[in-house]
């Protein structure tokens, strides 16, 4: 596996290179669900490449920047165990060179949920995506159904803008108790990440509640207070939603995805579940 930091080195390596190319795009701290997408990536491209770039536009909270972990010496070793052939590790001016002024607003779908709790969230996904995507050009993408609407975002972003690379879900890596892996779930302590369990299981419950047809809204105020029951602070949503637009629903039908955001124990996790 090759590293490659500056965007000059990167194109380099890009010019270089013959054959089909997939880029996985991350912030580090890698854990089984970020291998999955490279697994998943080098089934679908003769080449795999993956960035690490902790982008400080997309975190409305200065503090949450600050205490994401940081582990580029470990995430490198999986990479390479991975059979990842490039890392990108660009710097902040790499990617936000002085006098950088473009931002990418997809609306609408960004507006709601997480892009209401996390204000500017997505214009900051979007627009690092944007550049990640055009920068390696590669001809797949792999993003988590994890962050399911950022999947759908970036989904929106591409098609609307012709970027011409096909964007690939990959379903949500789980620990055995079902909680879904997260780069976050390290900042919990042993009680709270035992309670954690609660998100997946509402997920679950509100499922197979809403499949038996039972009434919709009845559904999601049961599962928000099984979540306050079981030792969340705050539930930020819990709705069912189109999985293509995202827009919240309150009878079954067509496609639909639930979603969820809940802390616990000052840390915020966010979940969802197909139907
Ligand atoms: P990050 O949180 O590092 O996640 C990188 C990718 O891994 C995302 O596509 C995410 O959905 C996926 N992922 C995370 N946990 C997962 C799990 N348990 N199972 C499957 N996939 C999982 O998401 C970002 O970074 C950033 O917003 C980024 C897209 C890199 C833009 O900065």
């Amino acid at each position: 596996m090759q590293t490659v930091r500056s965007s000059e080195e990167l194109a380099r390596w890009r010019d270089q290179i013959t054959g089909t190319l997939a880029l996985v795009p991350t912030m580090g701290a890698l854990h089984a669900g970020h291998l999955a997408l490279i697994a998943e990536a080098r089934q679908r491209a003769e080449r795999v490449a993956t960035t690490i770039f902790v982008n400080p536009t997309q975190f409305n909270d200065k503090a949450d920047l600050a205490r994401y972990p940081r582990q580029e010496a470990e995430d490198a070793m999986k990479l390479r165990a991975s059979e990842c052939d490039l890392l990108w590790v660009p710097s902040v001016d790499d990617i936000y060179p002085d006098g950088f002024s473009t931002s990418v607003r997809v609306s609408g779908i960004s507006d709601r949920w997480e892009g209401e709790h996390r204000p500017g969230h997505f214009d900051g996904v979007a627009t690092v995506v944007a550049k990640l995507l055009l920068s390696v050009r590669p001809d797949v993408a792999l993003f988590g159904e994890k962050d399911f609407q950022q999947l759908a975002v970036i989904r929106r972003m591409v098609s609307d803008l012709g970027i011409g690379i096909d964007i690939v879900g990959v379903p949500t890596v789980r620990e055995p108790d079902g909680l879904a892996l997260s780069s976050r779930n390290v900042q919990l302590s042993p009680e709270d990440r035992a309670r954690a369990v609660a998100l997946p299981r509402a997920l679950e419950a509100a499922r197979d509640a809403i499949m038996d047809k039972v009434d919709v809204r009845g559904v999601l105020g049961e599962a928000e207070d099984s979540l306050l029951r079981a030792g969340f602070s705050k539930v930020d949503y819990f709705a069912l939603v189109d999985a293509t637009t995202l827009e919240p629903l309150d009878r079954v039908g067509g496609e639909m995805r639930l979603i969820a955001a809940a802390t616990i124990g000052g840390t915020r996790l966010i979940d969802n579940m197909p139907i």
